[in-house]
């Protein structure tokens, strides 16, 4: 094991790192959207499938495949397949589809700080629907100084995380930061069922109606598991890689996705009941944060507060995650270049803010410039995600499924929980050499419009 490596300081630091990368807007702002639009609970129950089915199997993949190399994404594929081109090529993707979702996750999370000093001001108090709300998400996201201050701000506390290191940043940041965030969304949750008229929106989380899910909503709910878990990109490999060989992978990445999934059906019951018992429509789209909360808190008792502290929620899940998407590339240039940490943070943090400018302005003045009828933040979000996240969890799940080869796979696997039943390993080797691959494939295909 390479010992200039820095590592976890304790079990609880990858647990709560990963899982930190994995809660973020993914969780509060995309999964919610999606539900409300997709069919409420019928939504849930195939997301809940994906996440057991593709998502846990290839968090348990990637893990092992850092842990193994304790290397970044481009050291650990180049080192377990002996420098083939092409396995290289696959962790060059992940780091590039790691700048580019930091790119625009920036922008958003820059938004959702901003919301915070916006609530603190009031300037949420007289605003009584949520047409005039999204006015003034409007005027705000498009007034570029506003939406390129608040992003250079995000971008300086996730460097300044990133760029203490290992355990002094990565780990005490998500150890402070993960249960505020628990206790926080506990208390809205607590606050939005308690309100009267709040059954509707429980009714609407807890009974499914099939009719609702068709093949689009199979594709949204796969993404989402993707997007949500970190996956696909190298997020999980890295944090792997800062994993010793008597940790336990596969506890570890159980833990990892129950906390994850909590916090989306969390996020739901902290979000519809008090929409629906406020008679606001639950399909409202990706702005159903930014336009509907800021009104929905006016009605609430004690509103001038919740608003606050959701926004605040909404940041610092956010900064957990971008902690993790700076640290792929820092990881990346730090193993191969040799450049120091404290240095490189700070230059790609920099890259990163520059290469998000243009989805900022995408709100604004490059409102009107569309490449396939995409604004630059759409088309940088729909290609990081939608396409290279699917497409690199193909490749993990073939790498170890069949490259790499569960002859090498499982005794690394095994390293560290020799207790783990037999048929635990079958399951997962049939899920990620056959299941996984053959899912992903298909949905791709369909999604490309081919099948
Ligand atoms: N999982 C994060 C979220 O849900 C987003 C993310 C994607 C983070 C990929 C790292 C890597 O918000």
């Amino acid at each position: 094991m390479d010992n200039n490596r820095e590592h976890w300081g304790s079990k609880i630091g990858f647990i709560l790192a990963a899982a930190g990368s994995a809660i973020g807007l993914g969780n509060i702002w995309r999964f919610p959207y999606l539900v409300g639009e997709n069919g409420g609970a019928a939504f849930i129950i195939l997301y809940l499938l994906c996440v057991v089915l593709v998502g846990l199997p290839l968090v348990i993949a990637e893990i092992l495949i850092g842990r193994t190399a304790q290397k970044n994404p481009v050291g650990s594929f180049r080192e377990l397949s002996n420098h083939n081109p092409f396995w290289v090529g696959v962790g060059v993707l992940g780091v590039l589809t790691g700048l580019m979702i930091h790119s625009y996750y920036n922008v958003v999370a820059g938004w959702s700080l901003g919301y915070v000093v916006e609530s603190a001001r009031g300037s949420f108090q007289h605003i009584g629907d949520p047409e005039k709300a999204g006015i003034l998400f409007d005027q705000l996201s498009a007034s570029w100084t506003w939406s390129l201050f608040f992003s250079a701000c995000f971008m300086m506390f996730t460097i300044g995380i990133i760029y203490f290191g290992v355990i002094q940043g990565i780990e005490k940041a998500s150890k402070i930061m993960l249960p505020i965030l628990f206790l926080l969304i506990i208390l809205l949750v607590i606050r939005g069922v308690t309100l009267e008229g709040a059954r509707a929106g429980i009714c609407y989380l807890t009974k499914p109606d099939f009719s609702a899910i068709n093949g689009k909503t199979a594709l949204l709910a796969f993404g989402q598991v993707f997007f949500s878990l970190s996956l696909g990109m190298g997020a999980l490999l890295t944090y792997g890689s800062y994993m010793t060989k008597n940790e336990k992978i596969v506890s570890s990445a159980v833990s990892v996705v129950v906390l994850n999934t909590s916090v989306s059906l969390l996020a739901g019951f902290m979000i519809f009941p008090p929409l629906l018992a406020l008679g606001m429509k639950p399909a409202q789209g990706p702005s159903l944060i930014f336009n509907i909360l800021p009104v929905m808190f006016n009605s609430i008792p004690g509103g001038y507060f919740f608003r606050i502290i959701f926004f605040l929620l909404l940041s610092m899940a956010a900064l957990t995650s971008t902690i993790s998407l700076l640290e792929v590339i820092t990881a990346f240039v730090v193993d191969e270049f040799r450049l120091s940490r404290k240095k490189a943070s700070v230059i790609l943090g920099g890259i990163v803010f520059l290469l998000g400018v243009p989805s900022a302005l995408s709100a604004g003045r490059l409102e009107n410039f569309t490449i396939l009828k995409l604004t630059f933040f759409q088309l940088v979000d729909f290609i990081s995600a939608n396409i290279f996240l699917p497409l690199g969890g193909i490749f993990i799940a073939l790498f170890v499924g069949w490259f790499w080869g569960m002859k090498k796979a499982i005794p690394n696997l095994l390293e560290g929980s020799v207790a783990l039943p037999g048929f635990i390993v079958t399951i997962w080797s049939i899920l990620i050499r056959f299941v996984a691959p053959v899912l992903i494939l298909l949905i791709f295909l369909n999604s490309l419009g081919i099948i």
